[in-house]
Protein backbone atom coordinates (compact mmCIF):
# COMPACT_ATOMS: atom_id res chain seq x y z
CA UNK A 1 0.00 0.00 0.00
CA UNK A 2 3.02 1.95 0.60
CA UNK A 3 3.24 1.93 -3.19
CA UNK A 4 0.27 3.58 -3.74
CA UNK A 5 0.45 6.28 -0.80
CA UNK A 6 -2.69 4.16 0.59
CA UNK A 7 -2.86 4.10 4.47
CA UNK A 8 -5.51 2.07 5.12
CA UNK A 9 -8.15 -0.13 3.42
CA UNK A 10 -11.45 0.62 2.37
CA UNK A 11 -13.66 -1.47 4.31
CA UNK A 12 -12.62 -1.38 7.76
CA UNK A 13 -15.53 0.30 9.93
CA UNK A 14 -14.40 3.52 12.54
CA UNK A 15 -15.97 1.47 15.11
CA UNK A 16 -12.83 -0.71 14.55
CA UNK A 17 -10.12 2.05 13.51
CA UNK A 18 -11.09 4.06 16.87
CA UNK A 19 -9.96 1.03 19.12
CA UNK A 20 -6.55 1.25 17.50
CA UNK A 21 -3.93 3.50 17.67
CA UNK A 22 -1.19 3.81 15.52
CA UNK A 23 2.40 4.99 16.38
CA UNK A 24 4.78 6.15 14.41
CA UNK A 25 8.24 3.89 14.77
CA UNK A 26 11.84 4.26 16.18
CA UNK A 27 10.29 6.96 18.86
CA UNK A 28 10.48 6.22 22.37
CA UNK A 29 8.94 9.33 23.69
CA UNK A 30 5.59 8.79 21.76
CA UNK A 31 5.22 5.30 23.34
CA UNK A 32 6.23 6.56 26.86
CA UNK A 33 3.43 9.47 26.01
CA UNK A 34 0.97 6.98 24.49
CA UNK A 35 0.85 4.47 27.82
CA UNK A 36 1.31 6.86 30.29
CA UNK A 37 -1.93 8.20 29.15
CA UNK A 38 -3.78 4.47 27.98
CA UNK A 39 -1.20 1.90 29.02
CA UNK A 40 -3.72 0.34 31.70
CA UNK A 41 -6.94 0.00 29.12
CA UNK A 42 -4.68 -1.41 26.47
CA UNK A 43 -5.00 -5.34 25.47
CA UNK A 44 -1.81 -5.30 22.70
CA UNK A 45 0.56 -3.99 21.06
CA UNK A 46 1.64 -5.28 18.02
CA UNK A 47 4.40 -4.82 15.68
CA UNK A 48 6.34 -5.83 13.14
CA UNK A 49 9.86 -6.81 14.95
CA UNK A 50 11.94 -6.22 11.51
CA UNK A 51 9.56 -4.06 9.58
CA UNK A 52 10.12 -5.93 6.13
CA UNK A 53 6.95 -4.76 4.05
CA UNK A 54 7.85 -1.13 3.79
CA UNK A 55 11.20 -1.18 3.43
CA UNK A 56 13.74 -2.65 5.29
CA UNK A 57 13.58 -0.81 9.17
CA UNK A 58 15.91 -2.87 11.41
CA UNK A 59 14.99 -1.31 14.96
CA UNK A 60 17.30 -0.43 17.60
CA UNK A 61 17.17 -3.11 20.24
CA UNK A 62 16.34 0.00 22.97
CA UNK A 63 13.60 0.43 21.05
CA UNK A 64 12.06 -2.85 20.90
CA UNK A 65 12.78 -3.87 24.64
CA UNK A 66 10.97 -0.47 25.98
CA UNK A 67 7.56 -2.01 24.43
CA UNK A 68 8.69 -5.35 26.18
CA UNK A 69 9.07 -3.84 28.94
CA UNK A 70 5.95 -1.04 28.62
CA UNK A 71 3.64 -3.72 27.57
CA UNK A 72 4.46 -6.11 30.73
CA UNK A 73 4.63 -3.51 33.37
CA UNK A 74 0.83 -2.31 32.13
CA UNK A 75 -0.60 -5.96 31.47
CA UNK A 76 -0.63 -5.79 27.61
CA UNK A 77 0.58 -8.51 25.63
CA UNK A 78 3.25 -8.07 22.84
CA UNK A 79 2.76 -9.41 19.26
CA UNK A 80 5.26 -9.99 16.85
CA UNK A 81 4.09 -10.61 13.48
CA UNK A 82 6.59 -12.60 12.38
CA UNK A 83 5.03 -13.66 9.00
CA UNK A 84 8.34 -12.56 7.34
CA UNK A 85 11.51 -12.77 9.61
CA UNK A 86 9.88 -16.18 11.15
CA UNK A 87 12.04 -18.85 10.46
CA UNK A 88 14.09 -16.82 7.70
CA UNK A 89 16.34 -14.85 10.38
CA UNK A 90 16.72 -18.09 12.20
CA UNK A 91 14.71 -20.60 14.21
CA UNK A 92 14.28 -17.76 16.88
CA UNK A 93 12.79 -15.15 14.45
CA UNK A 94 13.29 -11.37 15.19
CA UNK A 95 12.12 -12.19 18.73
CA UNK A 96 15.60 -14.09 19.31
CA UNK A 97 17.41 -11.06 17.05
CA UNK A 98 16.19 -8.71 19.99
CA UNK A 99 16.63 -11.14 22.70
CA UNK A 100 12.59 -10.60 23.92
CA UNK A 101 10.18 -12.77 24.46
CA UNK A 102 6.53 -12.08 23.06
CA UNK A 103 3.44 -13.04 24.55
CA UNK A 104 2.39 -13.97 20.94
CA UNK A 105 3.68 -14.21 17.75
CA UNK A 106 2.22 -14.78 14.20
CA UNK A 107 3.98 -17.17 11.41
CA UNK A 108 3.44 -17.45 7.87
CA UNK A 109 5.81 -17.36 4.42
CA UNK A 110 8.77 -19.45 4.98
CA UNK A 111 7.35 -21.54 7.64
CA UNK A 112 5.13 -23.10 4.88
CA UNK A 113 8.29 -24.72 2.66
CA UNK A 114 6.66 -23.07 -0.03
CA UNK A 115 2.93 -24.09 0.15
CA UNK A 116 0.17 -21.19 2.09
CA UNK A 117 0.42 -21.40 5.60
CA UNK A 118 0.01 -19.28 8.69
CA UNK A 119 0.24 -19.80 12.27
CA UNK A 120 0.14 -17.98 15.54
CA UNK A 121 1.63 -19.37 19.08
CA UNK A 122 2.61 -18.43 22.27
CA UNK A 123 2.38 -18.96 25.75
CA UNK A 124 0.76 -21.33 27.26
CA UNK A 125 -1.64 -19.59 29.09
CA UNK A 126 -3.13 -17.94 26.02
CA UNK A 127 -2.60 -20.40 23.80
CA UNK A 128 -4.98 -22.47 26.25
CA UNK A 129 -7.97 -20.15 25.36
CA UNK A 130 -8.33 -21.73 21.81
CA UNK A 131 -11.04 -24.77 21.42
CA UNK A 132 -11.20 -26.95 22.69
CA UNK A 133 -9.53 -25.78 26.07
CA UNK A 134 -10.84 -22.37 25.47
CA UNK A 135 -13.54 -20.58 24.51
CA UNK A 136 -11.90 -18.66 21.35
CA UNK A 137 -12.94 -21.32 18.02
CA UNK A 138 -10.78 -21.21 15.54
CA UNK A 139 -10.69 -23.20 12.53
CA UNK A 140 -11.64 -22.33 8.53
CA UNK A 141 -11.23 -24.43 4.90
CA UNK A 142 -7.23 -24.73 5.13
CA UNK A 143 -6.14 -24.17 8.38
CA UNK A 144 -4.26 -27.53 9.32
CA UNK A 145 -4.54 -28.60 5.59
CA UNK A 146 -2.54 -31.95 5.83
CA UNK A 147 -0.10 -30.68 2.36
CA UNK A 148 0.89 -27.64 3.41
CA UNK A 149 1.45 -28.81 7.12
CA UNK A 150 3.56 -31.66 5.51
CA UNK A 151 5.57 -29.54 3.50
CA UNK A 152 6.06 -26.99 6.66
CA UNK A 153 6.92 -29.80 9.14
CA UNK A 154 9.74 -31.26 6.88
CA UNK A 155 11.04 -27.75 5.75
CA UNK A 156 11.46 -26.78 9.85
CA UNK A 157 12.86 -29.91 10.17
CA UNK A 158 15.55 -29.60 7.55
CA UNK A 159 16.34 -25.87 9.29
CA UNK A 160 16.61 -26.82 12.94
CA UNK A 161 20.45 -28.03 12.70
CA UNK A 162 20.83 -24.25 11.62
CA UNK A 163 23.24 -25.08 8.76
CA UNK A 164 21.21 -23.23 6.12
CA UNK A 165 21.01 -19.15 8.37
CA UNK A 166 24.94 -19.43 8.57
CA UNK A 167 24.88 -20.13 5.07
CA UNK A 168 22.45 -17.54 3.58
CA UNK A 169 23.71 -14.95 6.24
CA UNK A 170 27.47 -15.51 5.02
CA UNK A 171 25.82 -14.94 1.09
CA UNK A 172 24.42 -12.22 1.78
CA UNK A 173 26.73 -10.59 3.71
CA UNK A 174 29.11 -10.78 1.07
CA UNK A 175 26.72 -9.94 -1.40
CA UNK A 176 25.75 -6.73 0.26
CA UNK A 177 29.32 -6.15 1.32
CA UNK A 178 29.99 -6.75 -2.46
CA UNK A 179 27.40 -3.62 -3.71
CA UNK A 180 27.87 -1.51 -0.99
CA UNK A 181 31.70 -1.05 -1.94
CA UNK A 182 31.15 -0.57 -5.94
CA UNK A 183 28.64 2.18 -4.54
CA UNK A 184 30.69 3.84 -2.33
CA UNK A 185 31.05 7.48 -3.48
CA UNK A 186 27.00 7.19 -4.43
CA UNK A 187 24.26 8.22 -2.18
CA UNK A 188 23.22 4.19 -1.85
CA UNK A 189 22.97 2.21 1.16
CA UNK A 190 21.91 -1.16 1.41
CA UNK A 191 20.39 -2.42 4.69
CA UNK A 192 20.71 -6.36 5.53
CA UNK A 193 19.77 -9.17 7.86
CA UNK A 194 20.09 -12.66 7.67
CA UNK A 195 19.22 -13.40 4.09
CA UNK A 196 16.92 -10.14 3.18
CA UNK A 197 18.43 -6.94 1.83
CA UNK A 198 17.17 -3.94 0.31
CA UNK A 199 18.42 -1.10 -1.74
CA UNK A 200 17.92 2.47 -0.23
CA UNK A 201 18.56 5.55 -1.65
CA UNK A 202 20.03 7.88 1.32
CA UNK A 203 23.06 7.54 3.14
CA UNK A 204 21.08 6.98 6.61
CA UNK A 205 19.30 3.59 6.70
CA UNK A 206 15.97 4.65 7.70
CA UNK A 207 14.31 3.05 10.65
CA UNK A 208 10.65 4.45 10.52
CA UNK A 209 8.91 5.05 7.26
CA UNK A 210 8.48 8.41 7.76
CA UNK A 211 12.84 8.66 6.76
CA UNK A 212 12.43 6.57 3.98
CA UNK A 213 13.59 8.91 1.21
CA UNK A 214 10.39 8.71 -1.30
CA UNK A 215 12.37 10.45 -4.62
CA UNK A 216 14.58 6.77 -3.94
CA UNK A 217 11.11 4.91 -4.94
CA UNK A 218 11.63 6.86 -8.36
CA UNK A 219 15.10 6.25 -8.74
CA UNK A 220 14.20 2.71 -8.03
CA UNK A 221 11.68 2.05 -10.39
CA UNK A 222 14.14 3.26 -13.37
CA UNK A 223 16.66 0.61 -12.09
CA UNK A 224 14.56 -2.20 -11.81
CA UNK A 225 13.92 -1.67 -15.65
CA UNK A 226 17.24 -1.73 -16.27
CA UNK A 227 18.06 -4.75 -14.32
CA UNK A 228 14.98 -6.54 -15.75
CA UNK A 229 16.43 -5.99 -19.30
CA UNK A 230 19.66 -7.70 -18.20
CA UNK A 231 17.58 -10.97 -16.49
CA UNK A 232 17.37 -9.78 -13.12
CA UNK A 233 14.25 -9.27 -11.56
CA UNK A 234 13.89 -7.19 -8.72
CA UNK A 235 10.72 -7.16 -6.35
CA UNK A 236 7.92 -4.35 -8.33
CA UNK A 237 7.82 -1.74 -5.93
CA UNK A 238 10.75 0.34 -4.29
CA UNK A 239 9.71 -0.51 -0.94
CA UNK A 240 9.44 -4.12 -0.94
CA UNK A 241 12.47 -6.39 0.18
CA UNK A 242 14.84 -8.92 -1.47
CA UNK A 243 15.85 -12.42 -0.28
CA UNK A 244 19.05 -14.42 -1.15
CA UNK A 245 17.82 -18.24 -1.28
CA UNK A 246 20.24 -21.24 -0.70
CA UNK A 247 20.39 -22.10 -4.64
CA UNK A 248 21.57 -18.76 -5.73
CA UNK A 249 24.84 -19.85 -6.41
CA UNK A 250 27.30 -17.59 -5.35
CA UNK A 251 28.92 -16.30 -8.97
CA UNK A 252 24.95 -15.62 -9.87
CA UNK A 253 25.18 -13.44 -6.80
CA UNK A 254 28.38 -12.02 -7.56
CA UNK A 255 27.27 -10.86 -11.48
CA UNK A 256 24.05 -9.57 -9.84
CA UNK A 257 26.02 -7.38 -7.86
CA UNK A 258 27.82 -6.09 -10.51
CA UNK A 259 25.34 -5.86 -13.00
CA UNK A 260 23.56 -4.05 -10.13
CA UNK A 261 26.03 -1.58 -8.87
CA UNK A 262 27.28 -0.74 -12.77
CA UNK A 263 22.94 0.34 -13.22
CA UNK A 264 22.91 2.46 -10.17
CA UNK A 265 26.39 4.29 -10.75
CA UNK A 266 24.96 5.34 -14.35
CA UNK A 267 21.64 6.23 -12.94
CA UNK A 268 23.26 8.10 -9.76
CA UNK A 269 24.36 10.92 -12.41
CA UNK A 270 20.96 11.97 -13.35
CA UNK A 271 20.23 12.35 -9.42
CA UNK A 272 20.64 15.64 -7.86
CA UNK A 273 19.70 15.25 -4.49
C1 LIG B 1 4.66 -8.82 7.78
C2 LIG B 1 3.36 -9.41 7.33
N1 LIG B 1 2.38 -9.58 8.21
C3 LIG B 1 1.20 -10.14 7.85
C4 LIG B 1 0.95 -10.52 6.56
C5 LIG B 1 -0.36 -11.13 6.24
O1 LIG B 1 -0.26 -12.48 6.41
P1 LIG B 1 -1.48 -13.44 6.05
O2 LIG B 1 -1.66 -13.36 4.58
O3 LIG B 1 -1.02 -14.77 6.51
O4 LIG B 1 -2.65 -12.92 6.79
C6 LIG B 1 1.93 -10.36 5.59
C7 LIG B 1 1.64 -10.78 4.20
O5 LIG B 1 2.17 -10.40 3.24
C8 LIG B 1 3.17 -9.80 5.98
O6 LIG B 1 4.16 -9.63 5.09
Amino acid sequence: MATFGTPSSAGVPESITSQTAVLPLDDEEALENFFAEHGDKLAAVIIEGIPANNGLLIQRHDYIRLIRALTEKHGALMIFDEVITGFRLGLGGAAAYYGITPDLLTYGKSIGGGMPVGAFGGRAEIMDMLSPLGPVYQAGTLSGNPLAMVAGYTTLKKLEDGKIYKELEEKNRRFVTDITEQLRDCKVNIAGVASIFWIVFQPELPRSAQTINNAGITHYNRIHEKVLNRGIYLPPSGYEVCFISSVHPDNMLANTANTLANIIRQEAHSWNN
